[in-house]
């Protein structure tokens, strides 16, 4: 039977389904943080972040429509994404979690554009939150990278089938090493 064009026609397969297969898809994680109005640091475990245009340089996350951070991440100017390594695990689960203070115990610094920076992470992308678009039950946010810190050649931490474990480390070149 055709559907009506003003209504999407409904999956042919279950969210568990749909879940499982995105699940297969494997990613790193991201802690994205930024700062309220009065400057109280807002944060939270990402693994939508992906690349989007080298120039000018935009990159993409997206951030659920009942995240207690959206407001803050709807009105912020700017935003950091840190990417983290194999080693931070606890962090990735730390910033998951609900109630409590996701910073508590975690070393940062302030980056230029006063968003805080995770010591340890593999790279940091300095943010201009440059626009937002509502798809659905998620928003997706396009970041302007002002600043990107390379900072560590260690294994990532990946996420894979709803599990996150340590990724193994890149074989890096000797001309990338030397870049420090
Ligand atoms: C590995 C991992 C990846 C996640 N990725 C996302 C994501 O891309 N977008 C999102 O909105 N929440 C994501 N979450 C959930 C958030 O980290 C967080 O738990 C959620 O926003 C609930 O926080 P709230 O209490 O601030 O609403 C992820 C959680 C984990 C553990």
């Amino acid at each position: 039977m055709p559907h009506s064009t003003d209504l999407p026609a409904p999956p042919a397969f279950t969210q568990r389904e749909f879940r499982d297969a995105l699940g297969t898809f494997a990613t790193g994680v991201t802690v994205v943080t930024a700062c309220n109005t009065d400057g109280v640091r807002v944060g939270l475990t990402v693994s939508s972040f992906n690349s989007v245009s080298l120039a000018p340089p935009l990159v993409l996350w997206s951030l659920a429509n009942q995240a207690h951070t959206m407001p803050v991440f709807q009105a912020c100017t700017h935003y950091a994404i840190n990417v983290l390594a194999a080693d931070q695990l606890d962090l990735a689960n730390q910033f998951a979690q609900r109630g409590i203070d996701r910073f508590a115990g975690v070393t940062c610094t302030v980056g230029h554009t006063g968003a805080p920076l995770l010591a340890g992470a593999v790279a940091t992308f300095e943010c201009l939150n440059r626009s937002r678009h509502a798809e659905g039950d998620h928003v997706i946010f396009v970041g302007e990278v002002l600043h990107c810190h390379p900072l560590r050649h260690t294994a990532p931490l990946l996420y894979h089938r709803g599990q996150l474990r340590p990724g193994e480390p890149a074989q890096f070149p000797e001309s990338v090493l030397s870049r420090g």
